[in-house]
């Protein structure tokens, strides 16, 4: 399956996406700019925050505790944030699209 990051640019970048890999880590393996995961993936830098597709929003885990707690320090939140690294593939999720913000922490 596929998704698609919109960079910060208004560039999209469709990307392979197997089943069960962050979506962070996702977007680093294929080099994707505006996004950064600095902490590698354990929800503690909010450095892989990115708008997702509101039509997706209810195919996805809700936001953790942490996850909340992190968010609070994004420039720009919606009710569409989350981060990247808290969201793992499945096929449910193909297709969707994640808008990458114009900053990240
Ligand atoms: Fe650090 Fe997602 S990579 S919070």
């Amino acid at each position: 399956p596929t998704v698609v990051f919109i960079d910060p640019h208004g560039s999209e970048h469709a990307v392979e996406a197997p089943d069960g890999r962050s979506l962070m880590q996702v977007a680093i393996d294929h080099a994707v700019p505006g996004i950064l995961g600095d902490c590698g993936g354990v929800c503690s830098c909010a450095t892989c925050h990115g708008y997702v597709d509101p039509a997706f929003l209810d195919q996805l885990p809700p936001r953790s505790e942490t996850e909340v707690f992190m968010l609070e320090g994004v420039p720009d939140l919606r009710g569409n944030s989350r981060l990247c690294c808290q969201i793992r593939m499945q096929p449910a999720l193909a297709g969707m699209r994640i808008q990458l913000p114009d900053e990240q922490v």
